[in-house]
């Protein structure tokens, strides 16, 4: 095998913790925040959860294994790694990667604009009245722009300065301060004295929801976003790691606190929006909850609420923003490693290429819901599914002996091997499959069609 080009300024992670701080950070996200409780409360509940714990284990660990494993063995970009360890065949699979990781950024660093915005406006308390209205004001047009735009800044300005001082050294900080906010306000929401029913709603155990295909696609579309899965982030990331820890454990470690962080999100949604008896807008859209909702709810407790929109808001903005890096980062190391850019540059051009295209999705809400039809829930699945072949068939050997270096246990490399070989690809399939139709729809509306 040919050894790998590492340059040594292409940056490394200082510590075990930071990579896996930065690695949940890139899984925590808008998707957990808001995703994750709709979903469930659309999906039976209780019954959504258990259903989604268990597409974690069997689709979602083993893949984050596989992306780890094959990004820790290559030391570099996938656009360069797939080629030369799996051959020419595999290249565009690392275009897709560069593709998923733009199309994502492209709307994500809208939402995450709104995300601040409501921080801001939520501090000063001038989100009042009718906080429908108000977020079709900000949602779209010059001013989602112009928030969309800071993001892009604050990302371009993360990544540009290197993987230990910018990425890891802003997850260490967000991440610890995401932690603190959201116990902080599931811990205040159950003081709520009308909580109770909202609890009752997201938990309620409808078993039959459990062997429903429209319920499974949904858990497993919803496990890869939420992970990160399948665009090489996650391999990306690990490209940057020295050590020989055993990444089946560090799949399990972000993995169940990316779930851990999803799950106590609902708890804190459900409980304010009952509390506030503004159940009845749950189902109007999956952002109504988290933009529409909450903040009216925030608004009836006066100056209190103020701070508590700030603190609510001020976290959404952090796992955004943990996560946005993540999705540039794809494009930066494309960048700098095949093309021997210097970060910095990479980072403006490809934030600036990014910030363009999304343009029109701060100009039209609708396109955001497109975009994440396609990228978010079609393209992800169909990397994931090609990772599967990779890490299971095509590199198998070399892949096992990547994560025999911290897993020494033949039985569980071998249990990991049955899920990427097997178990996985084939539900992927049939999630694909059941994707098709609201991808071509969402296509039509992309190229301006219907809407
Ligand atoms: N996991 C992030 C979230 O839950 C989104 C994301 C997807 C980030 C893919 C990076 C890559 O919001």
């Amino acid at each position: 095998m040919s050894q790998p080009s590492a340059q040594p300024d292409r940056g490394s992670w200082a510590t075990r913790i930071g990579f896996i701080l930065a690695a949940v950070g890139s899984a925590v996200g808008l998707g957990n925040m808001w995703r994750f409780s709709y979903i469930a409360s659309e999906g039976g509940g209780a019954a959504f959860v258990v259903l989604y714990l268990v597409i974690v284990a069997t689709v979602g660990i083993p893949i984050l294994t596989s992306e780890f494993v094959i990004g820790r063995l290559s030391q570099e970009s996938p656009v360069l790694s797939l080629q030369r360890l799996a051959g020419p065949a595999w290249r565009p699979l690392a275009w897709l990667f560069v593709v998923c990781g733009v199309g994502i950024l492209t709307y994500y660093a809208v939402i995450a604009g709104w995300t601040l915005r409501y921080a801001v406006d939520g501090l000063r308390g001038a989100i009042r009245g009718d906080t429908a209205a108000y977020f079709g004001s900000v949602s779209e047009g010059g001013d989602a722009v112009a928030a969309q735009l800071v993001v892009m800044a604050l990302t371009i300005w993360i990544v540009a300065r290197g993987v230990k001082g910018g990425l890891e050294r802003a997850n260490l900080v967000m991440m610890p301060a995401l932690f603190v906010i959201l116990i902080g306000l599931a811990l205040w929401a159950a003081t709520l004295p009308n909580g109770g029913p909202g609890y009752a709603y997201y938990l309620r155990p409808e078993i039959g929801e459990l062997f429903s295909g429209r319920v499974l696609a949904m858990a497993a579309g919803q496990a890869f976003f939420s992970l990160s899965l399948g665009m090489g982030t996650m391999m990306t990331y690990a490209s940057y790691l020295r050590s020989q820890t055993n990444l089946g454990r560090e799949a399990a470690t972000v993995a169940l606190t990316d779930t851990a962080v999803a799950f106590t999100a609902g708890l804190v949604v459900f409980p304010v929006i009952f509390n506030f008896g503004l159940s009845d807008r749950i189902a109007e859209s999956t952002v109504g909850a988290l933009f529409i909702s909450l903040p009216a709810g925030f608004e009836q407790m006066g100056t209190a609420g103020n701070v508590v929109a700030f603190a609510f808001f001020t976290m959404l903005a952090f796992a955004a923003l943990t996560s946005a890096i993540s999705l540039l980062e794809v494009p930066v190391a494309a960048l700098v490693d095949g093309w021997k850019m210097s970060r910095p540059r990479a980072s403006v051009i490809s934030g600036i290429v990014t910030a363009l295209i999304g343009l029109r999705a701060a100009f039209d809400v609708d396109i955001v819901g497109a975009s994440d039809q396609i990228v978010g829930n079609f393209l992800l699945i169909t990397g994931g599914f090609f990772i599967c072949l990779l890490a299971g068939y095509r590199l198998r050997a070399q892949a096992d002996a990547e994560l025999a270096k911290g897993l020494p246990n033949p039985a569980a490399r071998r249990a990991w091997l049955v899920f990427v070989r097997f178990i996985a690809p084939a539900l992927l399939l049939v999630v694909m499959y059941s994707a098709l139709g609201p991808t071509w729809r969402a296509l039509l509306v992309l190229l301006g069609f219907g809407g």
